[in-house]
This record gives structure tokens, C-alpha cells and sequence, in this order.
């Protein structure tokens, strides 16, 4: 690919910037700006001030050609953050591999559901104990643990890429001394309870992800997308482990998923929902407060 090349050899930052940019608009991707703004700054090293502050210098050839193959992968459908290896979620910055999910905005609503619950009973200076069931690149457990100053937490993975990529993040945010991880299914390996129990499982249906954008179907890992059949094994697994490790209480914060299908889960788990759903910023019903049934 030679974006930046094939319209101006030596293009100054900013031009370069818009070429990659109108491609990406030609290519359809969702937010062209930004993506072609971040990776032309991570192909130079450069933050968002350093950008700008550049923006008229005149590139290197061998700039021009890292921004190329970067802008390369992303008219592939390779994911920004995958590309620069980093996602800001909560605030903080998470790294990730090819094992972990590109953590999601709309997952910050299980993080603000369970703050809620918390800040009811006053919790946040208490020393919470705090599961991450599917942690991935740790972004729940470690975003809880950083409001937390005196909670400790596990986070749960199949996957041991996964869970090595939690770990480098946990030490980087500082917070390596309060969370522990280990590879287990769910909340099998755990022993309860905890005062917060947190979940975003895989809840794709099987034969949508065919159906998935390139960016989620192809790099996301399957593990972290596959919910079985319906969409809702993990769910089960999840409702059927969750006495062991809730007391009364304490709660499960489950993403969703399929809200009705779910909640249809609770009963027979000896689970009850409480109040209604947490909306996103979408106003899509993102996150269910799940406690033991009286
Ligand atoms: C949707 S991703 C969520 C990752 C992270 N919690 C987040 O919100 O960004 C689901 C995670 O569950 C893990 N996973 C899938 N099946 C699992 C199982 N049976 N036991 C534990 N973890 C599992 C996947 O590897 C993946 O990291």
C-alpha cells in the first residue's frame, strides 16, 4: 500500500494524515479521522500534541512507508487498537494480544453497575474481594481494583495468552500486588464468596459469527466471542457456579447478552435480578445485577 506515497512522495505529517484518512473514508470505515490520526501518530512515535505540533514537517521515506503498511492492515480490517497493541478502557490503558478481546466502551457499564452497588453500602474503602469471571486483558478486574483501593481480585481465563496479558497489565497500572489470576473455567477453580462477582462471557451465538464485522469475526479471538448454540452457555455455566461464590450479600454484575433469555437463567440458579437493566450509552440494555435468591 502506498497511500501516502502514491499522492506525494515526501508528503509533510498532516498531509500525510489526510491521505490515509480519505482512504479509509473510500474503504467505509466507521471513523476514518480518528483511525488514520492514531495510527499515523503510532507509525511516528508521536502522541496527539506531538502531532500536531509536527504536522507540517515533511515525512522520512522510511516514515511514510511505516505509516503505509500500518494503514495497510487497517483497510484489512485489523482493529486500531490491535495494531497499536494498546486500548484505553476505564481510563487506563490496556495491552493486549491476539488471546484477548479488544476491550469495549459499552463493557464500562458492568464497571459503573457494580461502583453503584458498591457505593449503596459505602464499600469502597473496605477490603471487597472481586472475581473477573473471562478476564481477558484483566479490564474489569483491574478498572474495579483501581476504585478499589483496598480490594483484592481474581480474574479467570481459559486462555493462558490471556491471562499472561492481564498479568503485564496489572503491573503496569500498578495494581499486580492486589490481583491474581488463573486458568480455570468460569468460577471453577475459585472459592468464594466474594463481595463482587463480574462476567462479560462470550455471548455470540454460534452461526452469527459469521455475520460479525471482519474487525470483531476475524480478530477477535473465538473463545472470546463463541457462546455455543444460543449465545448463552457461558451464562449457564456462569448462573450454576455463582452460589459457590456469592454470599447473601454480595453480587453477580453480568454484561449481556440476551437480556429475557437470561434472566429466564436466574431462577433455577437460585439467582433473583435486581432492579431493571443498565443501559449503555446506546440506551441498550448492557448489564444485569444478579444476587442469590432469599
Ligand atoms: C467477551 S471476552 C471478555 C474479556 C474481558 N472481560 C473484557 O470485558 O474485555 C470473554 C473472555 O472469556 C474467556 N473465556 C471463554 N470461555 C471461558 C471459560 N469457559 N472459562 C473462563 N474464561 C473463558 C475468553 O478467553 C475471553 O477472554
Amino acid at each position: 500500500m502506498t497511500a501516502t506515497a502514491a499522492l506525494d512522495p515526501r508528503p509533510s505529517i498532516a498531509r500525510a494524515r489526510r491521505a490515509v484518512a480519505q482512504l479509509f473514508r473510500r474503504e467505509g470505515l466507521a471513523t476514518p479521522e480518528l483511525d488514520a490520526r492514531l495510527l499515523v501518530a503510532h507509525a511516528l512515535g508521536l502522541d496527539h500534541a506531538g502531532l500536531a505540533a509536527q504536522s507540517a514537517r515533511t515525512l522520512t521515506e522510511a516514515e511514510g512507508d511505516a505509516i503505509a503498511a500500518l494503514a495497510a492492515r487497517r483497510r484489512a480490517r485489523e482493529p486500531v487498537a490491535r495494531i497499536i497493541g494498546v486500548k484505553e478502557f476505564w481510563g487506563l490503558d490496556f495491552k493486549l494480544n491476539a488471546a484477548t478481546l479488544v476491550p469495549r466502551p459499552e463493557t464500562e457499564t458492568v464497571v459503573e453497575a457494580a461502583l453503584d452497588v458498591v457505593d449503596r453500602s459505602h464499600g469502597r474503602g473496605r477490603a471487597l474481594r472481586v472475581a473477573d469471571l473471562g478476564t481477558g486483558s484483566g479490564a474489569l478486574l483491574l478498572a474495579l481494583l483501581s476504585e478499589l483501593p483496598l480490594a483484592r481480585g481474581f480474574g479467570t481465563d481459559l486462555s493462558p495468552e490471556a491471562l499472561g496479558c492481564a498479568r503485564d497489565n496489572a503491573v503496569a497500572l500498578g495494581l499486580a500486588a492486589r490481583a491474581s489470576f488463573l486458568a480455570c473455567d468460569f468460577g471453577s477453580a475459585l472459592e468464594g464468596p466474594f463481595d463482587i462477582v463480574v462476567s462479560n462471557p462470550p455471548y455470540v451465538a454460534h452461526d452469527d459469527i459469521a455475520s460479525l464485522a471482519p474487525e470483531v469475526r476475524v480478530f477477535d479471538p473465538r473463545l472470546a466471542l463463541d457462546g455455543g448454540p444460543d449465545g448463552l452457555d457461558a451464562y449457564r455455566t456462569i448462573t450454576m457456579t455463582a452460589r459457590k461464590l456469592l454470599s447473601p450479600e454480595s453480587v453477580l454484575v453480568l454484561e449481556l447478552g440476551q437480556l429475557g433469555a437470561i434472566e429466564r437463567l436466574l431462577p433455577a440458579a437460585g439467582l433473583v435480578a435486581i432492579g431493571g437493566p443498565r443501559h449503555d450509552l446506546l440506551g441498550i440494555a448492557r448489564a444485569l445485577v444478579v444476587k442469590l435468591l432469599p
